[in-house]
C-alpha cells in the first residue's frame, strides 16, 4: 500500500513514518511537508535512501502537486497542520490557510479521485469540559483559532462525504507526547529547561488537565482506522491519563533528579481550556484498539530520549535568559 503522508516531518508524521518503515514491509511512504515550524528532517534521514520512501517539499494547499501526488498512493494520512494554540493567538491565518483550505484542497482532489482520506483531528474541538467525556457525538465548542480550524476542517470532510460520497474517516485524538516532538511543547520544553536548571513556567497554576497519549499508541490507532474504519465516521482516541500540568512537570523533574521545585507560575494565556476528556470506547470496542505504554512508562522513554538525543535539539533551541527559550527562526 502506497501512503501518501502530509505533515511528515512534524512530531507525529515522523513517529507514524517511522512506525510503519519499521513495522509494514509492505506499505512505502511519499512524504509532502512545507517545512514550516516544527518540522525536522533529522529523525527521517536514515530513511532517505530506503525505496519504500520518499520526501517531496510542498504545500497542502498546492493543488496541481497535491493532485500528481494523490494520484500516485492509494490512500492520504493527513496530518499537516499549524498546531500551536498559542501561535494561533497570536496570528490565526496560517491555521485557517494549512488547516481549512489545506483540507479543502485534498476534498476537491477526492471528488475525482476515490482514495481514502485518513484526516488527523483533535480532542479540542469540543473544548473545555467540566465532569463529562466526549464521545464522537459530543457538541463542537473550539475555543482558540487552532481548535476552531480543526472544527471547521471536520465539518468540510462530513460535507463532502454525505455530498460527493468521497471516502473519508476522522480520527481526534488527546495530547500526544514522546520522542522527536519540537521544543516549543509542553514536556519536551520542560525536560530541555530543566537541562539548564530553568525554572519551567506553568500556566494557571500548573491546574490545567489534559489527557496524555504515547505517540505510537496514537500511530496504532490510526492504522487500525486506515485498514477498518468505516466511511464517513470519527473515532475518539485517548489512553485515559487525565493528568494536570503540575504533576506532570513535577514527574519530569523527578525522572531527571531535579529539583521538583524549580518551576515557575506565569500568567494565565487568553481562551485557556481547562480540561479535555475523551470516551474512546467507540475505537477500543469497534477497532479493537487499546494503548500499550503507560504513562510512566512513556514518559521516562521519552525524557530519556531528549537527554540521549541532544544533537538532534541543540542546534534549535538556543537559551537566552533563565526563564525562556528563544526559537531560532
Ligand atoms: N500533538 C498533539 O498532541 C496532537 C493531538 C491531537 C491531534 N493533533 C493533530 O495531529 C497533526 C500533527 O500534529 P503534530 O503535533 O505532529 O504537529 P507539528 O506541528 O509537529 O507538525 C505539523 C507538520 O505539518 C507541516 N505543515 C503544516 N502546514 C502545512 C501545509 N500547509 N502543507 C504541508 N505541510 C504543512 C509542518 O511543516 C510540520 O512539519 C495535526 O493535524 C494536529 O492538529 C496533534
Amino acid at each position: 500500500m502506497k501512503l501518501l503522508v502530509t505533515g511528515g516531518l512534524g512530531f507525529i508524521g515522523t513517529n507514524f513514518i517511522i512506525h510503519i518503515l519499521n513495522n509494514y514491509q509492505d506499505h512505502s511512504i511519499v512524504n509532502i511537508d512545507a517545512e514550516l515550524i516544527g518540522s525536522n528532517h533529522k529523525s527521517l534521514s536514515n530513511f532517505e535512501n530506503s525505496n519504500n520512501y520518499k520526501f517531496v517539499k510542498g504545500n497542502i494547499t498546492d493543488r496541481v502537486l497535491m493532485e500528481k501526488l494523490i494520484n500516485e498512493c492509494d490512500a492520504i494520512i493527513n496530518f499537516a497542520a499549524e498546531s500551536h494554540v498559542d501561535r494561533s493567538i497570536l496570528n490565526a491565518k496560517p491555521f485557517i490557510d494549512s488547516n481549512i483550505i489545506g483540507v479543502f484542497t485534498i476534498l476537491e482532489i477526492l471528488k475525482n479521485q476515490k482514495k481514502r482520506l485518513v484526516h488527523i483531528s483533535t480532542d479540542e474541538v469540543f473544548g473545555s469540559l467540566e465532569t463529562d467525556s466526549a464521545d464522537e457525538n459530543y457538541r463542537f465548542n473550539p475555543s482558540s483559532p487552532y481548535s476552531a480550524s480543526k472544527a471547521s476542517s471536520e465539518l468540510l470532510i462530513n460535507s463532502y462525504v454525505a455530498t460527493h460520497d468521497i471516502d473519508a474517516v476522522i480520527t481526534r485524538c488527546t495530547n500526544n507526547y514522546g520522542p522527536q516532538q519540537f521544543l516549543e511543547k509542553l514536556i519536551p520544553k520542560a525536560i530541555i529547561l530543566a537541562v539548564h536548571n530553568i525554572p519551567v513556567p506553568v500556566y494557571n497554576g500548573g491546574k490545567g488537565i489534559r489527557d496524555w497519549i504515547f505517540v505510537d499508541d496514537h500511530c496504532n490507532a490510526i492504522m487500525k482506522v486506515l485498514h477498518k474504519g468505516k466511511k464517513g465516521e470519527s473515532y475518539n482516541i485517548s489512553a485515559s491519563n487525565e493528568i494536570d500540568v503540575l504533576t506532570i512537570i513535577k514527574q519530569i523533574l523527578s525522572i531527571m533528579n531535579k529539583d521538583i521545585s524549580n518551576y515557575e507560575l506565569s500568567e494565565d494565556r487568553p481562551g485557556h481550556d481547562f480540561r479535555y476528556s475523551l470516551d474512546s470506547s467507540k475505537i477500543r470496542k469497534e477497532l479493537n484498539w487499546s494503548p500499550k505504554v503507560s504513562f510512566e512508562e512513556g514518559l521516562k522513554t521519552t525524557v530519556e530520549w531528549y537527554l540521549k538525543n541532544q544533537e538532534w535539539w541543540k542546534d534549535i533551541a538556543d537559551i537566552k535568559t533563565l526563564n525562556s527559550i528563544q526559537w531560532k527562526s
